[in-house]
This record gives structure tokens, sequence and C-alpha cells, in this order.
């Protein structure tokens, strides 16, 4: 088991799904894990569940999307913890859509939260990250964000995004001692996704054909991503930095 003992780790949008299933292996491994995101209440059911497997943790809560918000956490948060030792930009939204049926506030919504949101939350920590020499800094890209994917425009538009966001950032701050890497899932199964199934008409048969795009015929459980978080957020991982990390059950291995 990787250990966190002694960091300080803040997971964005870990109040549901892949966040909380990191914030829940980050406070195991042993860290202080700020469990921030725009829903209190999901924000208390993963404090709550992280309190009952032994392990402690605060709620923060936190819109991305508000710069001036996400600068007051961080120096909150340097004021009581010093620097953090991981960042995980994990919160983002999904949306389904051709450019012919996404519309221009459909586009600058997911902009908004999924690329300007992680650039807020960065620019607020990174810099106590590189002037104590440490760190992890950890995003949620996707499958979507190495390749393209049918009917989903302004996500994959965005998923792209991150993964050169992590590239640039690994490279300008390489000699720092910040590394930072992205994960790229293929579909896993959380609200995120059943959300999207909604909109099918048939969400059985969506559910079964989203399943058949991993070539090992299943989505993921949340678990299995942060299994990945906890490796590069750990010390064991301290050569690797600009990755883009793929999880995805094969989808991007080749044709099948
Ligand atoms: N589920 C998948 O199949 C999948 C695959 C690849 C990548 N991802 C990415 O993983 C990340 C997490 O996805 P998930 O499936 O766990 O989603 P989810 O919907 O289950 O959880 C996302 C969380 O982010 C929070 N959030 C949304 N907007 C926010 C904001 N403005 N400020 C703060 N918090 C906000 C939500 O309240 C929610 O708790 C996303 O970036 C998503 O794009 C998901």
């Amino acid at each position: 088991m990787f250990s966190l003992k002694g960091k300080t780790a803040l997971v964005t949008g870990s109040g549901s799904g892949i966040g909380a299933a990191i914030a829940e292996v980050f406070a195991k491994a042993g860290a202080h894990v700020l469990v921030a995101d725009l829903d209190a209440a999901g924000a208390a059911r993963t404090l709550a569940i992280i309190r009952s497997s032994g392990s402690d943790a605060e709620t923060v809560s936190l819109d991305i999307t508000d710069e001036a918000a996400c600068a007051a956490l961080a120096a909150k948060t340097h004021a009581a913890r010093g620097a953090l030792d991981v960042l995980v930009n994990n919160a983002g939204i999904g949306h389904v859509g051709t450019l012919l049926t996404t519309t221009g506030a459909d586009f600058d919504r997911l902009y908004a939260v999924n690329v300007r949101g992680a650039f807020n939350v960065t620019k607020a920590f990174l810099p106590a990250m590189i002037s104590a020499g440490r760190g992890s800094v950890i995003n949620l890209s996707s499958t979507a964000g190495l390749e393209g994917l049918k009917d989903r425009l302004a996500y994959a538009v965005t998923k792209h995004a991150i993964t050169g966001f992590t590239r640039c950032l690994a490279l300008d701050h390489a000699t720092s001692g910040v590394r930072v890497n992205c994960l790229c899932p293929g579909r896993v199964e959380t609200p995120f996704v059943k959300a999207r199934l909604a909109e099918y008409p048939d969400p059985e048969a969506a559910y079964r054909e989203m399943s058949s795009t991993q070539a090992n015929g299943r989505m993921a459980k949340p678990h299995e991503i942060a299994a990945a978080a906890l490796y590069l957020a750990s010390d064991e991982s301290s050569f690797v930095t600009g990755s883009a990390l793929s999880i995805d059950g094969g989808w991007t291995a080749g044709m099948f």
C-alpha cells in the first residue's frame, strides 16, 4: 500500500464518484484530505464514509468556477496547513451532443467548469507547492482527452484541454519538485455516467453499448481509478511527470 502519511491533499468534486473514491483511498493511506465540492451534502457523505473507516478529513465548500473563492481557500489552507502536497483537479461535468446540438451556452458551461475550474484551483495552490519544492498535481482527463468521442464534442474538447494543461504545467515546472500528471479513464460507473445514460431513450441498451467501448467489456468502478491516483500522489511515482495515464480496460490499446 502506498503511503500518504503526513501529506495534505485537496480533491475537488470529492462529494461523488471518482473524487469520493480518491478522497477515501487517500485518507486510508494517511493523508489529511480536504473534501472539496459545490455539493455540501455530497462532501458530508464522503466525510462520513472516511470517518467510519477510522480516518479523518474535512469538508470544504468550493465552486471551482469562482476564481476569488479558490484564492481565498488557498490562503486559508496555507495559513492552517502550509502548501498542499497533493492537488487533484477532479470536479467536472459532462454533456452529450455534436456541434449541431451543442449550444454556445453549453460549450461555455463545460469550459468554465472542466477547464477554467482546474486553472483557477491550480493557479491558487501551485505557487506555494513550487515554493515548498514538492507536490503532485493530478488532473482528471479522460479517454476523450486523448481521442475523439462521438456525440461528446464539448466534453472531448475540454478533456483534450486538460491533457494539454497537464503536459504544459509538467514542462514549465519540471525542475521545481512538483509533478503534474493526468488520469485518462474510460467509462466509470458513477452518478456522472448514470446521468448521461438517463438522456438516452433506452438507458439499458446505452449501458450495454457504453460497457462495450472498453476492450474488456465493462465499465470501471471508481476505486479502480482512485488506485492510480494514489500511486501518482505517492513518492513512489517520483520520476513520473507529464504523463497521461490510460485506465480504460484497453479502450485505447487499438482496434477491437
Ligand atoms: N465517470 C466517467 O466515466 C469518467 C470517465 C473519464 C473521466 N471522468 C472525469 O472524472 C471526473 C469525475 O467524474 P465522476 O464520474 O466522478 O463525476 P460525478 O458527477 O459523480 O462527480 C463530480 C463531482 O464534481 C462536483 N462539481 C461539479 N461542478 C463543480 C464545481 N463547479 N465546483 C466544485 N465541484 C463541482 C459535483 O458536485 C460532483 O460531486 C470528471 O472530471 C470527469 O470528467 C469521468
